[in-house]
């Protein structure tokens, strides 16, 4: 289905999965805003891709500036959520609840933030990113479940509360994106092999599928209310012991 004619806002647009989604909306012909907060980052990727593509600095974090963005009279149809950031990731006993709270600012308030500024602007879809951490179960990741949990449990209310508007969420478990860029590469090597070896699929994942589930979420209008998994099978019950 083309998209010409449609405009789409990426908050988190200028690398990864916000990057990869931007390509493929712009592939299919709408006209695509990216934002992020680093302007050479934003540029390069504004670059790299083919299509109507712009680039604008505003950081998500702060009320000020996306007050500002919004108060442009500039209209969107879909709205991609995909900013990332903070710690609260290791194990309960010794989690810094401080670097938690961190966590909780710099994901969940701006994309929370900003999808309520975004409001009279918005006419179709709204899609967050969150993480697979909010149903996996896994060690040392209780901090990073709240954060995306809490996301996650506010699709559905939120998807019935602003219809017609359509609200879903994207799930994404492993994947190879500059948010691992923090992880010295030994170390991310060994982490990305160990995750390979546990999952289903026999590896980890590449920004363009959880980009793909994005492209479907925001076009596919009788999607809404969803969290929809990308995760290479990390929440499946393996059923081993
Ligand atoms: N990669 C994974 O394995 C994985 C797994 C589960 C969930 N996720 C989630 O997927 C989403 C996308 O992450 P990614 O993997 O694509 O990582 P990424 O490449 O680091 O992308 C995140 C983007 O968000 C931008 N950003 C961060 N804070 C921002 C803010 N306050 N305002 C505006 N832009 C901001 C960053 O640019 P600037 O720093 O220049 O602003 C960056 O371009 C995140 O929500 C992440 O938590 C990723």
């Amino acid at each position: 289905m083309s998209l010409t004619g449609q405009r789409v806002l990426i908050m988190g647009g200028g690398s990864g999965i916000g990057a990869a989604a931007a390509a493929l909306f712009a592939a299919r012909g709408a006209e695509v805003v990216i934002t992020g907060r680093t302007p050479d980052r934003l540029d390069a990727a504004a670059a790299s891709i083919e299509g109507k593509v712009t680039a604008r600095r505003v950081d998500a974090a702060s009320e000020r500036e996306v007050a500002d963005f919004f108060a442009e009279d500039v209209s969107y149809d879909h709205l991609v959520l995909a900013v990332s950031g903070g710690s609260g990731a290791g194990p309960f006993a010794g989690l810094d609840l401080d670097a938690l709270r961190g966590a909780f600012e710099a994901k969940v308030f701006p994309q929370l933030r900003v999808l309520q500024a975004a409001l009279p602007r918005l006419t179709a879809s709204a899609t967050l990113v969150t993480a697979s951490s909010a149903r996996a179960a896994l060690p040392g990741t209780a901090g990073l479940a709240a954060v995306n949990g809490a996301l996650e449990a506010a699709v559905r209310p939120l998807a019935v509360e602003l219809a017609p508007l359509r609200v879903n969420a994207v799930s994404p478990g492993v994947i190879d994106t500059p948010w691992w860029d923090a992880v010295p590469a030994e170390r991310r090597a060994a982490m990305f092999a160990a995750s390979a070896a546990a999952l289903p699929v026999g590896r980890v994942g590449r920004p363009e599928e959880p980009a793909e589930a994005i492209v479907f979420a925001a076009t596919n209008g009788f999607v809404t209310g969803q969290v929809i998994e990308v995760n290479g099978g990390l929440t499946l019950p393996t059923g081993r012991p």
